[in-house]
């Protein structure tokens, strides 16, 4: 999808990084159109005219190999400003003579304090105290290439920002698109406006009229089905649908048993009623569970559950004659880890629903107008669209539901007794008004039996998980620090009104090294 807005923008060389979608992300906020492009296919681009800027991503290459990713020396002599960061740095220093040297010793992965050796139009207003950084390498630029400066350090890696002013081009080790790097933004801000001189140009609500001519032209005068799961993306994707070709669109809700309690039917009739979108229900749920019987291995899971849910949709959609297109509420997000979206190598964490379940033959053709947008942009979207409160705000659940909330083998008791605890989870975080507090809370169900005591008499039960976090869009996340006395409560009152749950354990682990889901 071509975005038109574009006399002005910055390039970014996905070099396979699991977090190069943020890099674009932030360039947005700043109000900057961005695109991400292939090594390969910067190779074949001839009009760099309103190219102001190239940032060169990180990835899991190595130039020390005698393999590895790059980029014709050639795109350096465009007096186009360039920005490598971690990989991308590597990169620039290894093309202008730098050395660079793999060491287990100065590995640098997490937090560290960056500090400042010299004066740059790109750390203007960066640097304070205690500046923490991101890093995330193992390879580090140990001989600066000659016309090189250093601007900032740390204690592992001397040479963390360095330019060569005079060329436009400038490297950090660090990661300033992750959140966890104080002040990252302000890297990009000056990188953007002091040095690529661009403008702001890009305006997410001007994007809605953009998507629905863009689903108008493309369905043409076909059908539609869309899944609807009722989270904030296959809803504003409905509503954008709904807007574009009405009466055309059927939306299908295929319950697979493995939903949050009662919030199926609550969605299905909002949208039956308050926005009259033709929707259907299909009750799948015995058969989701028999498909899974037995079932450990989370990729497994991921992918029978993709698969079924795919399966259903299209005998579904042969109930409705001239059903063309399903369309889908694939985000950014979703399809860079699960294979990077511009095709560049970006190792595979996850199977998501939306993409690895896909059977290769399918009958429909998919439209998936949000893939290049992030949860929080999409909200904006469902905004603009007149999407209820309620949904527009709930955390996000993924597609494969419970199943990948219940560690182990699944079962109906499994999946009663985690409806149950999430159910008492949710609403406690509602009443106490922590809900809109946190990006993400969930209850997941443990495959792990523990003793108790209860009143007199011995108990052998379940161990309920319960998962908190703070993000901005999923691609990393710190655990929410909870009131000790909401720990307190909320574990009194799972153990005493769930039966089949003894114990309670909190999740304090942050993304990365963990992942938000467990499975
Ligand atoms: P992870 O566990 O990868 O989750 O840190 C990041 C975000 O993605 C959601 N998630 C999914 N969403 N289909 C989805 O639509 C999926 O298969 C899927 N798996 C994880 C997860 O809930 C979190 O918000």
């Amino acid at each position: 999808m071509q975005f038109q807005n574009n006399n002005q923008r910055i390039l970014i060389v996905d070099f396979g990084s699991q977090v190069t979608k943020l890099i674009a992300r932030r360039i947005r906020d700043l109000g900057v159109y961005s695109e991400i492009i292939t090594p390969k296919n910067v190779l074949k681009l001839k009009d760099f005219n309103n190219v102001k800027g190239i940032i060169l991503s990180g990835g899991p290459s190595s130039v020390t190999k005698q393999k590895y990713q790059s980029i014709p020396k050639s795109l350096f002599k465009k007096n186009i400003p360039i920005l490598g960061i971690c990989y991308g740095l590597q990169l620039i220093a290894k093309l202008f003579g730098g050395k660079i040297k793999a060491s287990k010793k100065k590995r640098e992965f997490g937090r560290a304090i960056v500090v400042k050796k010299k004066k740059s139009l790109l750390t203007q207003k960066f640097f304070k105290k205690n500046n923490f950084v991101w890093m995330s390498h193992e390879d580090a630029v140990v001989k600066l290439p000659k016309g090189f400066k250093v601007i900032g350090e740390t204690k592992n890696s001397r040479l963390t920002i360095i330019e060569n002013s005079a060329l436009k081009i400038y490297g950090v080790q660090f990661h300033p698109e992750v959140t966890h790097t104080n002040n990252g933004s302000q890297i990009f801000r000056n990188f953007i406006f002091s040095i690529c001189k661009t403008k702001k140009n890009w305006n997410l609500t001007s994007q809605k009229k953009r998507l629905i001519e863009f689903i108008k032209k493309n369905v043409n005068k076909e059908k539609v089905i869309c899944a609807l799961s009722g989270g904030v993306d296959s809803s504003v994707v409905a509503l954008l649908i709904n807007k574009a070709i009405k009466k055309r669109l059927t939306c299908i809700m295929v319950d697979t048993g493995l939903m949050r309690k009662n919030e199926f039917r609550d969605i299905f009739y909002i949208f039956k009623k308050k926005y009259k979108i033709n929707v259907r229900l299909i009750n799948a749920s015995n058969i989701f569970l028999q498909k899974l019987k037995n079932v450990v291995n989370p990729e497994k899971k991921r992918k029978i559950i993709g698969k079924l849910f795919i399966k259903i949709f299209e005998k579904e959609s042969k109930k409705i004659k001239g059903v063309k297109f399903l369309a889908q509420g694939t985000l950014y997000p979703d399809i860079i880890e699960s294979k990077s979206y511009t095709g560049s190598k970006s190792s595979k964490i996850k199977s998501h629903h939306n993409v690895g379940g896909l059977p290769k033959k399918m009958n429909l053709k998919l439209i998936e107008p949000l893939k290049e947008f992030f949860k929080d942009e999409v909200r904006l979207l469902g905004k603009s669209l007149n999407l209820s409160k309620n949904i527009l705000y709930r955390h996000p659940f993924p597609g494969p539901g419970l199943g990948i909330r219940i560690i182990g083998n699944i079962t109906k008791e499994k999946v009663r007794i985690l409806q149950e605890v999430d159910d008492i989870y949710i609403k406690e975080l509602i009443s106490r008004k922590l809900y809109h507090k946190i990006w993400q809370a969930y209850a997941a169900l443990l495959p792990v039996k523990t003793v108790g005591v209860m009143g007199d008499t011995r108990t052998y039960e379940y161990t309920c998980l319960l998962r908190a976090v703070k993000s901005e869009d999923g691609m990393t996340a710190d655990y929410f620090s909870f009131p000790k006395d909401f720990l307190d409560e909320i574990s009194n009152k799972i153990v005493n009104n769930v039966n089949g749950i003894n114990r309670v354990v909190y999740d304090i682990t942050s993304k990365p090294p963990s992942t938000i889901e467990l499975e």
